[in-house]
């Protein structure tokens, strides 16, 4: 993994809150909050928060007294998210990284993270520090990109990208966010820590928008994918960004598209 992966920064907070987060985070982030309110949990922690798409869907579903602290490595991520975040004061909101957590030992009931676990350069050490706050029956529940071939406005804009990159193609999209989804070693991880029983279930949604140029500017613009384009060839992001949404539309039309995205859920217990 790159540095430059878990560099959530400049523009990207506020494209990818925009833009991406009703394109693929907000149907995972509905699932995420009804799994994690039916434990009805007195404390939850989340991690690699982002820009509070799960926070904005789950703290309405837990009683005002349920502590509820919002977590992630990147500030500017987190700012907006307490910027959008319509009772940002009942939250706890801290940045942390999730494989140095700064909470005690058996503090929540659940830890929750959304499309962050494939972040972290040691899942092992996630998984533990996981399992170390989590008091006795707790849960862990997290989300996972199945692979990027089942993600299909993602494999076509790193296909696209690839094209202007032959040498040295940026593969940001398919090594970090779609590089983690054998669910089969994932739960032996989990269970390696500690965790004495985990489910998980594969969701498949339709990522929509009004045209193709809309995917292609969410994941070529508010990812980090922008930085590895940045850094091959200034003043492309825009020129790769067209190609990219030409690409869509050949395969996906003009007008309103919709294309395949599919991830994993993890419940891991104590
Ligand atoms: C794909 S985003 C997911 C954000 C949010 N959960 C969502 O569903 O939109 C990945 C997030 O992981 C965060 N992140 C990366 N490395 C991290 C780490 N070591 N600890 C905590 N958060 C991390 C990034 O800042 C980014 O906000």
């Amino acid at each position: 993994m790159s540095e430059q992966d878990k560099n959530f920064s400049g523009s990207i907070p506020d494209i990818y809150d925009d833009v991406l987060v009703p394109l693929i985070f907000q149907h995972y982030a509905q699932d995420m909050a009804r799994r994690v309110a039916s434990v009805m949990p007195e404390s939850v922690l989340e991690t690699a928060a982002g820009s509070g798409v799960v926070t904005r869907a789950l703290a309405p579903l837990l009683p005002s007294v349920t502590r509820y602290v919002v977590t992630d490595l990147n500030p500017p991520m987190l700012s907006r998210a307490q910027r959008q975040q319509p009772d940002a004061d009942r939250i706890e909101w801290a940045q942390a990284d999730a494989m140095a957590l700064p909470y005690g030992d058996d503090t929540f009931d659940v830890v929750c993270c959304q499309f962050g676990m494939m972040f972290l350069p040691d899942k092992t050490v996630g998984y533990r520090e996981a399992f170390r706050v989590l008091r006795d029956h707790g849960r862990f529940i997290f989300n996972v990109w199945d692979r990027i071939e089942d993600n299909h406005f993602a494999h076509s804009v790193t296909a696209t990208a690839a094209r202007f990159f032959p040498d040295d193609p940026p593969v940001f999209l398919a090594r970090t966010p779609h590089g983690f989804h054998d669910a089969e070693a994932i739960c032996l991880g989990l269970r390696n820590a500690g965790f004495a029983h985990v489910d998980v279930n594969t969701v498949t949604a339709e990522s929509r928008a009004d045209n193709a140029y809309i995917p292609a500017f969410a994941y070529c613009q508010g990812t980090p994918l922008r930085n590895e384009i940045e850094e091959r060839g200034a003043g492309l992001l825009d020129k790769i960004t067209e190609a990219a949404a030409a690409d869509i539309e050949r395969v996906f039309g003009v007008g309103p598209i919709s294309g395949k995205i599919q991830g994993h859920v993890f419940v891991a217990s104590i």
